[in-house]
């Protein structure tokens, strides 16, 4: 059931809109003037508000102004009287919905209201689309670590170099990668993703290179490895301190010919490929420890870029908050949340282990367990006391 607020300083006029819009099935609510149509507007999620203009303390121009910042998207009726059509027309202009006069007209009265429905759904829907629709998350902060960062993506990219990318877990490595890949000439060709990690090292060539039908055991058709999936785009390497020295030194001989094997097959196939890698161990550290070739080390490290970790970068904070409870509360389909200041300043004091991975999940555990708002109560007892 939908709920609509009105707002007008003369008690007739709520009463028969009132009646008309709950006879049509609306729950409705009633203000009085402005300022008690904010108050409203801040306890409760409106589908529709319909406001008059001439109202004593707030008046209708401004509650609509001030009604963005508490929520943007909830549409705005004017109801106009016989002096105010100007202004009516002016509150359009600054993002009302529509305007209806004075005596309302019932058909029209309906017919915006359902329009303005349709149209808010349709926003909201437009919205979550056009997140999952866009293909690379936006990359959020403004510390001199993360303005370097940026810096480097729009250098590099155009190029061919390879890319090795190093930082702790959930830093954000792997939207780097999609960053360079999207901005590089390649981002029409095909980003393709191998968790070196993931796969056990057995399985790890074939999956890499592809294999003939029959060349070992389980090989029961022909399959195209991920290099060969990566032609003509970016083949990300993630996780590349796991791989089996098997595997690496094929890498190799893929990176210094440009070409590959298929297992059990005897053809070399030519493949275009960017290779991006990354890894959140030490690789040279791995190379002293024998785990690692240097050789393959300086093929990929042409550029390092280091994603620094959250706790080094904790000025940031605030604005991944505001993105992640801006998108939670999208996807679970309710208004954003506010957030107490010292309650950023409660997240500012965390220790990240899991970096902005783990920043994210806790936003989304606030916005479960918190109530109106999330305060710093809150934050002490769902986020901080982790030992
Ligand atoms: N600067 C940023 N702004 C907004 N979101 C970010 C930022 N950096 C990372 N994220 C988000 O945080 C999550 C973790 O990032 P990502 O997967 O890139 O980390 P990672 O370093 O590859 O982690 P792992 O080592 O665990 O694979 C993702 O959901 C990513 O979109
Ligand atoms: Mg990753």
């Amino acid at each position: 059931m939908s709920n609509i607020l009105i707002i007008d300083d003369e008690k007739a006029i709520r009463k028969t809109l009132s009646e008309i819009l709950s006879y049509e099935g609306y729950k409705i609510d009633e203000a009085g003037d402005g300022e008690e149509g904010l108050k409203k507007l801040r306890e409760k999620e409106f589908d529709v508000v319909l406001c008059d203009i001439k109202m004593p303390k707030v008046d209708g121009l401004e509650f609509l102004e001030k009604s963005k910042d508490i929520n943007a998207d909830t549409p705005i009726i004017m109801i106009s009287g016989h002096g105010t059509i100007e202004t009516a027309v002016e509150a359009v202009k600054k993002g009302a919905y529509d305007y209806i006069s004075k005596p309302p007209d019932l058909n029209r009265l309906l017919i915006t209201i359902r329009n303005a429905m349709d149209k808010n759904q349709l926003v909201a829907e437009t919205k979550v689309l056009k997140r999952r629709v866009s293909k690379v998350q936006e990359m959020i902060g403004e510390s001199e670590p993360i303005k370097r960062i940026k810096d480097t993506i729009e250098k590099v990219a155009p190029t061919e170099a390879r890319i090795l990318i190093t930082g702790e877990n959930g830093a954000g490595k792997e939207l780097v990668a999609r960053w360079v890949h999207e901005k590089s000439p390649r981002a029409a060709g095909p980003l393709v993703e191998v968790n070196c990690a993931a796969i056990p090292s057995e399985l790890i060539e074939s999956e890499l290179f592809g294999h003939e039908k029959g060349s070992f055991t389980s090989a029961i058709k022909q399959r195209i490895g991920k290099f060969e999936q990566a032609n003509g785009g970016t083949l990300f390497l993630d996780e590349i301190g796991d791989m089996s020295a098997n595997a690496q030194s094929k890498v190799l001989r893929a990176l210094q010919e440009g070409k590959i094997t298929r297992v059990g097959g005897d053809k070399d196939i030519s493949v275009d490929v960017r290779v991006i890698a990354a890894t959140n161990k030490d690789l040279l550290k791995e190379v002293e420890e024998k785990n690692f070739r240097l050789d393959l080390y300086h093929r990929l490290s042409v550029i390092i870029i280091h994603v620094p970790s959250l706790n080094e970068r904790k000025d940031d904070i605030p604005l991944l908050v505001d993105k992640f409870l801006a998108d939670v509360c999208a996807d679970y389909g309710i208004a954003k949340k506010a957030i107490d200041k010292d309650a950023i300043t409660a997240l500012q004091q965390h220790d990240w282990t899991g970096n902005i991975r783990e920043l994210r999940n806790v936003v989304e555990r606030l916005i479960i367990l918190s109530g109106k708002a999330i305060t710093r109560d809150d934050v002490e007892s769902y986020v901080l006391p982790k030992k």
